[in-house]
């Protein structure tokens, strides 16, 4: 049994990118190993949402955590705030991170380029924070979106850096995971290379969607005037509708459009059509058990206080370890 950890920044409603990146494998590995899977709000901090918000935010991603079929009684499912030991072990990771390596990752310059007016010291740091969210419980393994793998690099320079330093083999060097194949990108409705809540809405299928939300969505999807001759590479926007629909139709399916798209007879409004209502089929039970999920509040704050309590255990347990390495003793 290996120990797993990983989070999802609250920051609305969660989107296919986010079930088909990371939450699918969690809901997966919790039957399997020890697990870890937290609603990331310190992280969300960076783009400084209001209290009520956070806390909507907060709520929508433990709601849909369960929706999707986390069991807290396999797995830890907690929030990131709940466990002020996050706070302890980032300290004391950042004092051996290097501003150099910190100003070089890929997230950091995106956010520096898109928000220049809040390049703030959280999002220099984010990979630290991370790292603090993956050591805490020493896991080895970080199931994420391909988005994710350079900060899983930063967490495995980390951990390493530190057991060089104390001259220990305390921390295991996590790996980025999905089941049983290559980190995925789940593409946007808008012709950009990944669904993205931060970059464009109007790119997502919410796993909180009605069916007629996402019948327009799809429906208002990025096409184009199609191929002009056969076998033609397909543009980036096309290959984003083929990305989504093998993601949840039939394989028949997706080969029938495959074909009709190869000899230049597609027609992209019969492909949308048939992509949502794939869609609606895919997304309804989720949908559904969200909105009997969301008013109980009873339950939430029952399932929030076991899932804090455990993951209590295991930080302390590593903290009382690592202030000893460090050099914290009592007198
Ligand atoms: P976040 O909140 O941006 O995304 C949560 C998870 O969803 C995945 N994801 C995608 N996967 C495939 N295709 C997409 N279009 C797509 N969009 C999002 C992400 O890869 C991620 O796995 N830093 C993290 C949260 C975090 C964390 C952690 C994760 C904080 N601490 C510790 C693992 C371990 C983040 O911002 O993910």
């Amino acid at each position: 049994m290996e120990t797993v950890v990983s989070g999802i920044r609250p920051t609305g409603n969660l989107h296919l990118g986010n079930y088909f990146g990371a939450l699918q494998n969690f809901v997966k590995m919790q039957n399997e190993h020890r697990c870890f899977f937290f609603i990331a709000d310190y992280h969300s901090l960076t783009t400084h949402p209001t209290p009520a918000d956070l806390h909507g935010n907060v709520r929508n991603v433990l709601v849909e955590y369960l929706a999707c079929g986390l069991d807290p009684e396999k797995a830890t499912l907690y929030v990131q705030s709940d466990l002020p030991e996050t706070a302890e072990l980032y300290l004391f990771l950042n004092m051996n991170a290097y501003l150099g390596e910190l100003e070089r990752c890929t997230s950091f310059k995106d956010k520096a380029r898109t928000q220049p007016n809040n390049v703030n010291a959280g999002l220099l740091t984010y990979p630290t924070l991370m790292a603090a969210d993956i050591l805490l419980h020493r896991a080895s393994k970080v199931p994420v979106g391909k988005d994710q793998e350079q900060h899983l690099e930063m967490t495995r320079t980390f951990a390493n850096r530190f057991n060089r330093l104390y001259k220990v083999d305390y921390f295991p060097e996590p790996i980025a995971f999905n089941f049983g194949e290559d980190l995925i990108k789940v593409p946007g409705l808008d012709g950009c290379l990944k669904m993205s809540k931060s970059e464009n809405e109007n790119s997502c299928i919410f796993l909180a969607d009605t069916p007629e939300a996402i019948r327009k969505k799809i429906m208002k999807a990025t096409t184009d005037a199609g191929p002009t001759e056969p076998n033609q590479p397909k543009p980036q926007a096309i290959e984003n509708i083929f990305g989504l629909m093998k993601i949840v139709s039939q394989p028949a399916t997706l080969l029938h459009f495959q074909e009709l798209y190869n000899a230049c007879q597609i027609r992209y409004g019969d492909m949308k059509k048939q992509l949502a209502e794939d869609m609606v089929a895919y997304i309804s039970p989720f949908s559904e058990k969200i909105s009997a999920l969301s008013s109980d509040y009873d339950y939430l704050r029952k399932v929030a206080k076991l899932g804090a309590e455990k993951a209590h255990e295991s930080a302390a347990k590593t903290m009382r370890e690592i202030r000893e390495i460090i050099g914290f003793k009592a007198f």
